[in-house]
C-alpha cells in the first residue's frame, strides 16, 4: 500500500501581517497540516512566536497545527501550546533532559506527540522513544531559519529511521524539515518520509501559495514509494 504523503507548509517565511490569509491559502490548496516553528533564542539563536500567535492561527484554519518546538525545556510550555490549539507538539531530543517524560506530558494534553532530531543527532537516539510517539521529525537543516540548503547527509539517517519503524510496524509519521523544494522533496519521500515540511518553497515572492502548494503536492505524491 503506498503511503499517503502529507504536506505541512511552514509559515516561517510567510507574511505575518496577513497570517490568517496565508494559512487559508495553503488550506485551500490542499495542505495537510500547518507547520508552526517556535524558537526561543536559546535552543536556537532566533526567536519567533508563542501561544498567542498559535491561537490566532488556530482560529484562521481548520487544518491541524503541527507545532515544532525549538525551545529548551519544552515541558514548561506544552500545556500552553496545546491550549492555544496545537494538534501535534514536537519536542527536540536535544532540548530536554527527560525526553520520555516530555513526550508523556505532550500526550497528556490531548495533542499528538512528536520527537525531532538535529542533523548531527544519530537515528539511534530515537530507538527507545519511537514506540511512544505519533511523529518522528528528522531535521535536514540546522534549525533556526527558513531558506537554508538541504543537507543530503541526512538521507541515510532517514532510511534508518524508516527501517526502524517498519521493522517494528510502528505507526508514527516520519516528517522531514528543512531545505525541501521541488528537487529535494522527492528524495526524502523516496527515503521513506511521510510528511514533507516546506517553508520558503511555499511562502516566497516568486509565486502564489496556491500554485506552490499545488506543484509541491504533485511532486511528493508522484514520488511516493510503492511498497
Ligand atoms: C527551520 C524550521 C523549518 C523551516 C523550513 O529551523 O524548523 O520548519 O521553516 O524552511 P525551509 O523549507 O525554507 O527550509
Ligand atoms: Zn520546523
Amino acid at each position: 500500500m503506498p503511503r499517503a504523503i502529507k504536506l505541512a507548509p511552514s509559515i516561517l517565511t510567510a507574511d505575518f501581517a496577513r497570517i490568517g490569509e496565508q494559512v487559508q491559502e495553503a488550506e485551500a490548496a490542499g495542505a495537510d497540516y500547518i507547520h508552526v516553528d517556535v524558537m526561543d533564542g536559546q535552543f536556537v539563536p532566533n526567536i519567533t512566536l508563542g501561544p498567542l500567535v498559535v491561537s490566532a492561527i488556530h482560529k484562521a484554519t481548520r487544518l491541524p497545527l503541527d507545532v515544532h518546538l525549538m525551545i529548551l525545556e519544552p515541558e514548561r510550555q506544552l500545556e500552553a501550546f496545546a491550549d492555544a490549539g496545537a494538534s501535534i507538539l514536537t519536542v527536540h531530543a536535544e532540548a530536554t533532559r527527560h525526553l520520555h517524560r516530555a513526550v508523556q506530558m505532550a500526550r497528556r494534553t490531548g495533542a499528538r506527540a512528536g520527537v525531532a532530531i538535529n542533523p548531527a543527532t544519530p537515528a539511534v537516539m530515537l530507538d527507545d522513544i519511537l514506540a511512544d510517539v505519533d511523529l518522528a521529525l528528522v531535521m535536514s537543516v540546522n534549525p533556526g531559519w527558513g531558506g537554508q540548503d538541504f543537507l543530503h547527509v541526512v538521507l541515510h539517517k532517514l532510511r534508518q529511521v524508516r527501517k526502524m519503524l517498519d521493522e517494528r510496524t510502528l505507526p508514527a509519521e516520519l516528517e522531514v524539515d528543512g531545505g525541501l523544494n521541488l528537487e529535494t522533496a522527492p528524495l526524502v519521500v523516496e527515503a521513506g518520509a511521510t510528511v514533507v515540511v516546506a517553508g520558503s518553497a511555499i511562502y516566497n515572492d516568486r509565486e502564489t501559495v496556491g500554485s506552490a502548494c499545488g506543484r509541491m503536492l504533485q511532486v511528493i505524491r508522484g514520488a511516493q514509494r510503492a511498497d
